[in-house]
């Protein structure tokens, strides 16, 4: 009962831009550390070649959803584009997650796709993938519907579907039109039950679901889990189907479980660590609290320490 109240209240902050805006001036003492890697990109290359020398691979992700202008998306792209050649010139072993609400989605969906056209063009020079973060549900599907406009421009592109949506099955199937590399996830935003599966059980068994289904269709699939029952699965089915471990990856979060990513990866499984960075880091940092209500705890250590 408390779990689920802390997990809504966490939800609620996370993405209410008053409080943000509070956070961004306040600070990043408040615990965010342990889940964000840096506040630019030169403070994060360093923990990114860390992470490369450990045997992890990585996704960056430069934080930022709430995007009111035009102007300020021509910031979001810049940065992409700059972060796109850091990963070059540093030979850093990485890639790019972006929010298409940080490329203008709330604005106009054409505004989106030449945003992306830009990154994608700038990502096919210099040999980045760039993958497409799926956002709350009120913005799925015309994310999906970008990305299968892009997916046929663009071979370094990839996205992800949520297990906790009803519809994901029927969704990962018209996909496959496309050959796409998809991200598999139990689903992170507060959702209805008229969309969204309410019990855990039901997402996991779900995400299982596709995984096996994606899995097997041959497409690449990054299982994107801290669950081991849901690793566990994933290399069962496998061994089971003779997969290449080129054809698949696992993913955790920068700060999660980050014992567990080495063990993969010595493994020899590709382990790819997803490394937020930037100053707008606070609804990221909430919706981690909101999983794990038991991070408070950190969060409260930190404030002390400081
Ligand atoms: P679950 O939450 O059931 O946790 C299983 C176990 O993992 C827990 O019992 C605990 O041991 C450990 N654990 C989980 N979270 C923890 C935490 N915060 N701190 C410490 N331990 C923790 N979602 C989305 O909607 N759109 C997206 O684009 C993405 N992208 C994405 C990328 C990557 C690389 C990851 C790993 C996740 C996402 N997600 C996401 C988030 C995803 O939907 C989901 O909310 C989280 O991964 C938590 O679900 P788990 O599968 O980890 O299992």
């Amino acid at each position: 009962m408390m779990e689920k109240l802390l997990r809504n209240f966490f939800l609620f902050i996370s993405h209410n831009r008053m409080i943000t805006k509070l956070a961004k001036k306040y600070g990043f003492q408040l615990g965010a550390s342990r889940f964000v890697a840096g506040k630019n990109i030169e403070e994060t290359v360093n923990i990114i070649k860390k992470l490369n020398a450990r045997g992890l691979v990585v996704t960056l992700d430069y934080l930022g959803e709430f995007v009111e202008t035009e102007n300020e998306t021509v910031e979001r792209v810049q940065q992409s584009i700059q972060t796109i050649k850091t990963i070059h010139h540093q030979k850093l072993n990485a890639q790019l997650s972006v929010k298409l609400t940080s490329m203008g989605l709330d604005i106009s969906e054409d505004l989106v796709i030449e945003n992306m056209r830009k990154i994608l063009r700038a990502a096919e020079s210099y040999d980045v993938f760039v993958n497409i973060d799926m956002e709350d549900y009120s913005r799925y599907e015309k994310t999906l519907g970008i990305f299968k406009t892009l997916r046929s421009e663009f071979e370094q592109v990839g996205t992800v579907l949520q297990a906790y949506l009803y519809r994901v099955e029927q969704d990962i199937r018209e996909l496959h039109a496309y050959s796409p590399c998809l991200r598999l996830v139990k689903g992170a935003y507060k959702e209805s039950t008229e969309v969204a599966f309410p019990k855990k059980k039901d997402v996991d068994e779900n995400l299982k679901k596709l995984i096996r289904i994606h899995l097997q269709s041959g497409y690449y699939t990054a299982v994107a889990s801290h669950d081991d029952r849901i690793i566990e699965y994933t290399k069962k089915i496998v061994k089971e189907n003779n997969i290449p471990i080129e054809k698949f990856e696992f993913q955790m979060l920068y700060g999660i479980r980050p014992d567990k990513q080495e063990e993969l990866a010595k493994e020899g499984y590709t382990m790819r660590v997803y490394v937020p960075y930037g100053t707008d880091w606070f609804g990221y940092f909430m919706r981690r609290l909101a999983e794990r209500p038991a991070n408070v705890l950190f969060v409260l250590k930190g404030l002390f320490k400081s």
